[in-house]
């Protein structure tokens, strides 16, 4: 699986699209922005297949019409619990995660060890709850613990330093979560896209044994 690559597209303020990419080809994981994404593609001599999208929030949907008007290529959100298909000739699952919103898709390229994650999991954090239910976010953060340890999570945002600063808030003796705030100082990257086994030692959210817990963490993290 050596010849596929991931490249994390910074877009606006502090999202990120992600390319997939293999022997000039491309897939793109949500598409907030279209220009740093054609500005990409080219710096890198890619073609572009088709984009994959987690939700529908505009930060991670607003470039997918000039995408279309300008490479004629669509953008598909599967509707579905779960689908497997052929991407760039690795295996691409796509899983309903609802929480953020009713409908939200992350997308596990389970050859590439590699989860998009889009707002269901965010770098030590969570996203809000913007349509679903606690009990929902709960389970589909359930669904994701399952994957190998070794999954890499890339989700929608930097969100790591308010991120760090929330889950030390709630266990300030955790070393694991120190260290993943002060690598941010020195090596951004490293700290914000991490394995599943680092995100079980350092994000609050995914640390919660129950639904109960899971919902009193979103309400003080909305107001932290
Ligand atoms: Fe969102």
């Amino acid at each position: 699986m050596n010849d596929y690559e991931v490249l994390a597209v910074p877009v606006l303020q502090d999202n990120f699209a992600y390319l997939v990419c293999r022997a000039g080809e491309a897939v793109l994981i949500d598409a907030g922005e279209a220009k740093p994404v054609f500005r990409a593609l080219k710096e890198n001599d890619l073609r572009l297949q088709k984009v994959l999208i987690t939700h529908s929030h505009h930060d991670h949907i607003g470039g997918c019409r000039a995408i279309q008007d300008h490479l004629g290529v669509q953008s598909i959100s599967p509707a579905v619990e779960s689908s497997e298909s052929s991407v760039l000739g690795t295996v691409c699952r796509s899983i309903s995660t609802p929480g953020h919103m009713a409908v939200h898709k992350i997308y596990y390229f389970l050859e590439l060890n590699t989860l998009f994650t889009g707002d269901t999991l965010i770098n030590g954090g969570c996203g809000r709850l913007l349509g679903g239910t606690p009990k929902q976010f709960f389970d589909s953060l359930q669904l994701i613990k399952q994957l190998p340890n070794e999954t890499r999570i890339l989700g929608g945002h930097d969100y790591l330093v308010t991120n760090m600063e929330f889950a030390l808030s709630v266990e300030p003796e955790n070393a694991d979560m120190q260290a993943r705030r002060d690598l941010y100082r020195t090596d951004p990257a490293a700290a914000i896209f991490v394995t599943l086994a680092e995100e079980k030692k350092t994000n609050p959210f995914l640390r919660a044994p129950s639904v109960e817990r899971f919902t009193e963490l979103r309400k003080q993290k909305d107001y932290f």
